[in-house]
């Protein structure tokens, strides 16, 4: 093994994953024979996939090949095929469970909108021109894995459906801290998002920030917001964020309507951290933020750019190669400005052109930096 050697698990799901966790594949391959990188992937299945493979939708085989190798890439997970399985056994419950079993507790959602795509944003161009946010998401707490949980039936008949929302000093702190630190490197502003006004959950979490950051961060500007109110902000006037933190259930929410403001979900990567090693590394996760898209599954239409751009972030976050994460964010941005579009980011009724296509374009772009 060379000094730059890494193996990465590759985990396309169901969906459209398969189709641009293959262009992602083949810009790795291309990185490898072109570029000074030696990253070797092994796939396995997940999701729906793990369910038909061996009937889970995180076979042990996965999660072991998970926990050894230097990242993950992952495509998405769902589909109707698997509708009708046990609900702890749906699709989905693979992914949360690979968040909660390797503790990738901290999310990172960069929502930025690129110059070439300004119409394609539902909103006014000098609204979101420039724009740069990101969402720090606790992903391992609250609503999502609280306990109690579950579906009970009461004595007069009814059912009652419920779920807990808790978080922890540490939980709080941990993401907070991630948050900071990538302020840091950024326009040094954190927007912490909670309902404190209603939940004793959210009013620990204004408190344990506040705390951590007047202990630590005191260099970074701290605001708070409510979360009702950060998710009308981020329409009303998106560019006074830098960094948002908040919890896991808000985050799922507020990243979408992030990730909208740019145009398409279909541009949009993300990273899942998990606590740093004694040696530096920590466990990494790398996905798409939109899903597996059914309904357009097996077209051969879906932009492999978040996935790519979630190929950018392994490097940047995991493999420690930014030189090669800003070759491909640049080629990225490079694809949009020569106009390749694909379905989903297409003006209308303008011609858009394959996912293996757009794979093409942005393997030719890297060929000319
Ligand atoms: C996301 C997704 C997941 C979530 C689903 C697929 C479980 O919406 O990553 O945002 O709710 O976290
Ligand atoms: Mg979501």
């Amino acid at each position: 093994m060379t000094k730059n050697s890494h193996h990465i698990a590759i985990l396309a799901g169901d969906g459209i994953g398969p189709e641009i966790m293959a262009e992602a594949q083949r810009v790795i391959t291309w990185l490898n024979d072109n570029a000074d990188t030696a990253v070797d992937m092994t796939p396995t299945p997940v999701g729906g996939a793990g369910i038909d493979a061996a009937g889970v939708p995180l076979p042990d085989d996965t999660l072991d090949l998970c926990k050894k190798t230097d990242a993950i890439l992952f495509g998405s997970v769902g589909g109707p095929k698997w509708d009708n399985v046990a609900y702890d056994l749906r699709p989905e419950a693979g992914l949360l469970e690979l968040r909660k079993k390797l503790d990738l507790f901290a999310n990172l959602r960069p929502a930025k909108v690129y110059d070439a795509l300004i119409d394609a944003s539902t909103l006014k161009p000098d609204i979101v021109k420039g724009l740069d946010i990101l969402i720090v998401r606790e992903l391992t707490g609250g609503v999502y894995f609280g306990q109690p949980r579950g579906i009970e039936t009461l004595p007069d008949g009814q059912r009652r459906g419920f779920n807990t929302q808790v978080y922890t000093t540490h939980e709080i702190e941990r993401v907070a801290e991630v948050a900071f630190d990538m302020a840091r490197k950024r326009a040094k502003r954190v927007c912490s998002a909670e309902k404190a006004n209603v939940m004793e959950s959210g009013k620990l979490w204004r408190e344990e920030i506040t705390a951590l950051h007047g202990e630590k961060h005191t260099d970074i500007e701290l605001t708070h917001m409510y979360a009702d109110n950060c998710a009308m902000q981020l329409l009303r006037n998106p560019a006074q964020f830098d960094v948002i933190v908040t919890d896991n259930l808000f985050g799922d929410i507020l990243s979408d309507e992030a990730a909208m403001l740019t145009g398409s979900l279909g541009m949009l990567p993300s990273a899942s951290l998990g606590a740093e090693r004694k040696d530096g590394t920590r466990p990494a996760l790398f996905e798409p933020i939109h899903g597996s898209a059914p309904d357009i599954a097996g077209k051969g239409i879906a932009n492999p750019l978040a996935m790519i751009g979630s190929v950018a972030m392994m490097f940047r976050y995991a493999l420690n190669r930014g030189d090669i994460a800003d070759k491909l964010e640049n080629a990225i941005a490079a694809v949009l400005d020569k106009g390749y579009r694909t379905a989903d980011i297409a003006e209308q009724g303008a011609k858009y052109i394959s996912t293996t296509d757009m794979g093409n374009a942005l393997i030719a772009t890297l060929e000319d930096i």
